[in-house]
Parts: structure tokens; sequence; C-alpha cells
């Protein structure tokens, strides 16, 4: 296991040397990793611009499909009102179909997949893994953080009415998400506990997870993932 912090400055320094090294030769893909709210699309989007890598968002895959109408989004739309995971075999052939698009070939930013060690099995045979960034967060700021948060359905930019709120501007057309109220995101921490957090120890024993505190600010959980970032192209 690894953990990681670091100052920004030093960081965006040692970024900087880095930064054409691992772009190419890092084709594994990554795993951004932790519970509901943790705040893995917030740091997404920075990962992606400094990996390269696309960032794939099963929960905004599936909402797609959900919003869509079709039938994949006919069968996540209960699963996902409810907090409950979508079955795996659903799961793993969206990502499979994903990973043979021509961008996936230096490897995806994947933010929300694998959740079960059948998923993480089933990635393992056909893509490798270079790091998993589990952010860590306690339950009651899991909370409050999946309460409190909005997003602008013409941008996708995710905001939080105490801790990121929306500009003035776009404040009226903000939106929350159906599952988070708090009784959903309670089962939603059910289902993590239960069928996502055992995929640490997996891939511990595989000697690429690595934890970050993730209960300090929105910069300062980026800047210790650009250190993890950096230090892969080591
Ligand atoms: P998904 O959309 O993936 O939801 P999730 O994992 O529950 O994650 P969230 O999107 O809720 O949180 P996040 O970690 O991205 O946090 P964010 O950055 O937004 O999945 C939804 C559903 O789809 C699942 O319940 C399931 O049904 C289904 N599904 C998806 N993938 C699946 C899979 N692989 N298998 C089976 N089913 C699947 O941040 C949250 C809030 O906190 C924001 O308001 C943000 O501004 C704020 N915030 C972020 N960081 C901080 C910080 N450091 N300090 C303070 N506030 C912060």
């Amino acid at each position: 296991m690894v953990t990681c912090g670091g100052s920004r400055t030093s960081l965006s320094l040692r970024f900087a040397y880095h930064s054409d090294h691992f772009r190419s030769t890092m084709s594994d893909s990554i795993v951004l990793f932790g519970p509901p709210g943790a705040g893995k699309g917030t740091q997404a989007s920075r990962i992606s611009s400094l990996t390269g890598k696309p960032q794939v968002s099963t929960g905004d895959m599936l909402r797609a499909a959900v919003a869509s109408g079709s039938e994949l989004g006919s069968e996540a739309k209960g699963y996902m009102e409810a907090g409950l995971l979508v079955p795996d075999e659903v799961i793993i052939g969206l990502i499979s179909e994903r990973l043979q698009e021509p961008d996936a070939v230096s490897g995806l930013l994947l933010d929300g997949y694998p959740r079960t060690i059948a998923q993480a099995e089933a990635l393992a045979e056909v893509e490798g893994v270079s790091a998993v960034i589990s952010i860590e967060v306690p339950d009651e700021a899991v909370v409050e953080r999946i309460v409190g948060r909005r997003m602008d359905p013409e941008t996708g930019m995710i905001y939080h009415i105490r801790f990121n709120p929306p500009p003035t501007e776009i404040s009226a057309r903000v939106v929350q998400r159906k599952d988070d109220t708090e009784d959903t995101v309670r089962n939603r921490l059910s289902a993590y506990y239960e069928q996502t957090a055992p995929l640490a120890d997996w891939y511990e024993q595989r000697g690429v997870l690595v934890r970050i505190d993730g209960n300090r600010s929105i910069e300062e959980v980026g800047s210790a993932i650009e250190v993890v970032i950096a230090s892969l192209g080591d």
C-alpha cells in the first residue's frame, strides 16, 4: 500500500518534468476508486488532462442510457434509484465495448468501475491497470457531500451548495441527481461496503492500490493525486 500527500507547488514542477514521459509510456488504465461522493468525478477531469486518458464514468454512461430510454437504461433505472449496483453482466459488457474504441488504446481513466471482484476480474482479462487511486472519506462527510451536490445540466460540471457553490449566473439551472437523497445514499454506502470495498484488498495484493485522504479540500486532494500520477512516470 502507498499513501500520498504533498505541496501543490513542488508537485506542479514535478509534473511539468514528468508529463511527456508518462503520456508516452503509461498505456494501462487508471481506476478512480472510493465510496459514493468521495470526489471521484470532481477529480477526474484534472487527472484526465494530466494523463491524456479519456474519463469513462459508468455512472454517467448509465444516466445517459436512462435519459435516452434505451433498453439498457430501462434495466438500470430501478437499481440506480434504489442505490443498488447494476448487475455485473450489464456493466462488464458496457466497459468491454468502450475499451474497443480507438481513444482507449492508451488506457482509460475509469471512474466508478470496477465495483465488484467479478468486474475487476473481467477487466484484468482485457486491460492492464497501472494504479487504483482510492479516495477515502468517512461516511458522514459522504452524506453531506452527496445531499449538497448539484450538477449543471449544460456543462456537466459538479458543484456543492457549501463546498463548491455554483456561480450566480448558473445557480437557477443546476439540478440534483435523483439518487442524491439521504435515504438512497445510505443504501449506496451499504452496497459500497458489501460489494466494492473488498476490491481495495484485491488491488492492494496486486501492488497497485494508492490510498488518498479525501477528507480535505478539493485542491488538497487534487494535489495529492497529482503526486501519484507523476510517480507513475518514474
Ligand atoms: P456513480 O455515478 O458512479 O455514483 P457514485 O460512485 O455513487 O459516485 P458519485 O458520482 O455519487 O460520487 P463521486 O465520488 O463522483 O463524487 P463527486 O465528485 O460528484 O453511480 C451511480 C449509480 O450507477 C450507482 O449507485 C449504481 O447503481 C450504478 N453504477 C455505476 N457504476 C457501476 C458499476 N461499476 N457497477 C454497478 N453499478 C454501477 O463529489 C460529490 C460532491 O462532493 C460534489 O458536490 C462535490 O462538489 C463535493 N466534493 C468533492 N470533493 C470534495 C472535497 N474534497 N471537499 C468537499 N466537497 C467535495
